[in-house]
C-alpha cells in the first residue's frame, strides 16, 4: 500500500477524488490537510470531514491549514463552480468529527519524518500548505517520496484566467516554493485533466446506487456538470482533475510524463500564475514530471469501477 497525504480545498471534485482515494485498497490514506481555495479553510475542512462521515471514514485525521496564501492576500473568492457551500448545497448533515489539533503543515512534516521516502502527498488546492511545510523543516524535501499535485498547465489554457489554472493562481508563490524545493514533483494539470471527462450518463446509473453516497455523488456532480456546460457549451460532461491526481498514483501508467524546467509566474499582471515550461533545446536542469498525456479511457474505467462499488 502507498502511503498519501491529501491536501483537498474541498471542492466537488476533491470530494470525487477523496471518495476514489478511500475506496481504493493501493493507497493508506495518512490523513487529509485543507486548505482555503474553492471555499474558506473553515468550509473546505468541513466539507471535508462531512465527506468521510458518509464514508464511515472518521478515523483518518483531517488537520486544517492555510486560510491565506503564504505572501499575499486571497484575491481568489469562493468557485461558483462547487456551488456557495462548495459542495453542491448537498442535503448532508453537520459533521460530528472535528479537525485535528495540529496545523496542517506540521501534520505533513510528522508524517514525512515518520515515514521517511514513503508518504506520497496530493495536493489538489493551492500549495500553501506544502509551502509552509517546507519553510518550516526544509529537510522534508529530500524526504518526501513524490508530490503528486493537480495544478497547472503548460500546453492548455489557463482556466482561472486566460493562461493560469485555478490552484497555482490562488498561491503562486507557494507553488514556485514548492516547484524549487527539491522535491520530486509530478504535475497533473490541466493538459491531461481537461481530457479526462466524466459523461452525463454516469448519472444515471448513480442514481441507481440508491445509497447515500450515490444519492450524494449524483447531486455534487449533477450540479458540477451543470457548471460545466455553461462555462464550456461544447464538453458533455465535467473534467475529472482533483481525481486523476489520485489515480497518477494509484497506477503512474494512466499518465506519460516529459521532464521539463517549469517556472511559476508570481508578478506578471496578465499572467500571475502561470506555470512556464521551459521547452527549448538548453534549458536549465528539469524540476518537474509534466503530464502531457493520458489513457483517458482506461482512467476513467478504473475510477467509475471504484465508485460503483456497492457500500456506503
Ligand atoms: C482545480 O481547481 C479547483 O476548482 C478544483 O477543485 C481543482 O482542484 C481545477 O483547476
Ligand atoms: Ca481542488
Amino acid at each position: 500500500m502507498k502511503k498519501v497525504i491529501m491536501d483537498v480545498d474541498t471542492g466537488i471534485d476533491d470530494a470525487l477524488a477523496l471518495v476514489y482515494a478511500l475506496r481504493s485498497p493501493e493507497l493508506e490514506v495518512l490523513g487529509i490537510t485543507t486548505c482555503f481555495g474553492n471555499h474558506t479553510v473553515e468550509q473546505t475542512t468541513k466539507n471535508t470531514l462531512k465527506v468521510l462521515e458518509l464514508l464511515n471514514r472518521t478515523d483518518i485525521p483531517v488537520a486544517k491549514g492555510a486560510r491565506e496564501p503564504v505572501f499575499r492576500r486571497n484575491d481568489k473568492g469562493p468557485s461558483s463552480f462547487h456551488g456557495s457551500d462548495g459542495l453542491a448545497c448537498a442535503p448532508l448533515p453537520e459533521p460530528k468529527a472535528e479537525p485535528a489539533d495540529e496545523h496542517a503543515a506540521d501534520f505533513i512534516v510528522r508524517m514525512v519524518r515518520t515515514y521517511p521516502h514513503e508518504v506520497t502527498l496530493i495536493p489538489v488546492g493551492p500549495l500553501t500548505n506544502l509551502a509552509l511545510a517546507v519553510m518550516k523543516d526544509p529537510s522534508i524535501a529530500r524526504l518526501v517520496k513524490n508530490v503528486t499535485l493537480m495544478g497547472g498547465a503548460v500546453f492548455h489554457p489557463g482556466n482561472y484566467t486566460p493562461v493560469a489554472e485555478a490552484n497555482i493562481y490562488a498561491d503562486p508563490e507557494a507553488a514556485e516554493l514548492v516547484f524549487r524545493s527539491g522535491m520530486p514533483v509530478t504535475m497533473v494539470g490541466l493538459d491531461v485533466t481537461m481530457k479526462t471527462l466524466l459523461p452525463r450518463s454516469v448519472l444515471e446509473e448513480w442514481r441507481k446506487i440508491g445509497t447515500p453516497l450515490g444519492r450524494f455523488l449524483t447531486h455534487i456532480t449533477e450540479f458540477y456538470m451543470d457548471a460545466y456546460l455553461k462555462f464550456y457549451p461544447s464538453i458533455g460532461g465535467c473534467a475529472l482533475h482533483d481525481p486523476l491526481a489520485v489515480g497518477a498514483v494509484i497506477d503512474p501508467s494512466f499518465v506519460k510524463t516529459e521532464r521539463l524546467y517549469v517556472q511559476v509566474d508570481t508578478e506578471g499582471e496578465i499572467s500571475k500564475g502561470r506555470t512556464v515550461a521551459d521547452l527549448r533545446p538548453s534549458h536549465p536542469e528539469p524540476n518537474v514530471d509534466v503530464c502531457t498525456e493520458v489513457d483517458a479511457e482506461r482512467f476513467l474505467r478504473h475510477f467509475l469501477d471504484r465508485m460503483n462499488r456497492p457500500g456506503s
